[in-house]
Order: structure tokens, then sequence, then C-alpha cells
């Protein structure tokens, strides 16, 4: 499935991110839009230039990957995804709303978290090669 691209209005500065960024743990309920979802995941690990991602990785090797668990996204069907950086797509892992076993999966008794429209999870992928620098 293939994404929108990831462009969009301005975002705000580094310092203001920095400085308004918080820990949420109550969700409006509102589906999220596949463009924020997008600009997210080209956010995360998105190529930024040729052999070039938007994270580091050691010795250009970009092992971590992006898998996309989607409860409430508008034009995403809900299921995982793996997020494939060069395509900017996504590829169905498994159908259904997954939400719900994610809550049940963290420490403790924290309702919220089967609360967002999406979540992602950072994977390894050991397609490991060292790239010669
Ligand atoms: C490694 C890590 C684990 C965390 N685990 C939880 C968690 O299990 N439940 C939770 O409600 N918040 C969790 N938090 C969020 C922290 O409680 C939160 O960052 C902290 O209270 C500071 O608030 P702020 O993020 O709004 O500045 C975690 C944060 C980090 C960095």
């Amino acid at each position: 499935m293939m994404l929108p691209p990831p462009d969009g209005p301005a975002t705000p500065s580094f310092d203001e991110v920095l400085r308004r960024r918080r820990s949420i743990r109550a969700y409006s309920g509102a589906p999220l839009s596949a463009l924020a979802v997008s600009r997210l995941l080209w956010a995360g690990q998105g190529v930024s230039g040729p052999g070039l991602r938007t994270a580091p990785s050691a010795g250009g090797s970009f092992f971590l990957g992006l898998t996309l668990v989607a409860g409430d996204v508008a034009d995403v069907p809900a299921g995982s995804y793996r997020y494939e950086p060069g395509a900017h797509r996504l590829v169905p892992l498994a159908r259904g709303d997954l939400r719900a076993q994610i809550g049940d999966a963290g420490i403790d008794d924290q309702p919220w978290l089967s609360g967002p429209q999406f979540q992602w999870k950072l994977d390894l992928r050991f397609q490991w090669k060292l790239r010669q620098v």
C-alpha cells in the first residue's frame, strides 16, 4: 500500500518541539490521517537522500525498521504493516485491530496503552551488511 508523499505544512522549530513535547495518555478518538502517519514514518526511518535515512545507523547498515500498528487511520485498514522506506509504502503483516493486545502486553495496569489510533515498533532487521566508507 503506497503512502501519500510525506510533504505537508511547515513544522514548528526543533526548539519549539522540545519545549512542547509531553507524554500523553488520553486520546481524542478522532481517526489519524494517512498523511500524518506518512509524515511520522518518514520522520522515523524515511529516505532523506541517496542511501541515507532520517535516522542515523551504525556503518550505514540501517538494520532498524518500523512496524506500524494501525487501529484507526484513515484509508489504512486496521492491522500491522512493515514500513518500506525506499518505496515509502506499507507491506501488510497481520489484519485486524491489535490495539487491545498491545494494551495487554503493557507492564501493570495501563489502559491508555490500547488508546492511540496507531502505534509503531522499532524492529531489528538483520540484513546486516556494513557499508565500506
Ligand atoms: C523508557 C521510558 C519508559 C516509559 N514507560 C512509561 C510507561 O510504562 N507508562 C507511562 O505512562 N509512561 C511511561 N513513560 C513516560 C514517562 O512517565 C514520562 O516521560 C515522564 O513522566 C515525563 O513526562 P513527559 O514525557 O510528559 O515530559 C516512559 C518513558 C520512558 C523514557
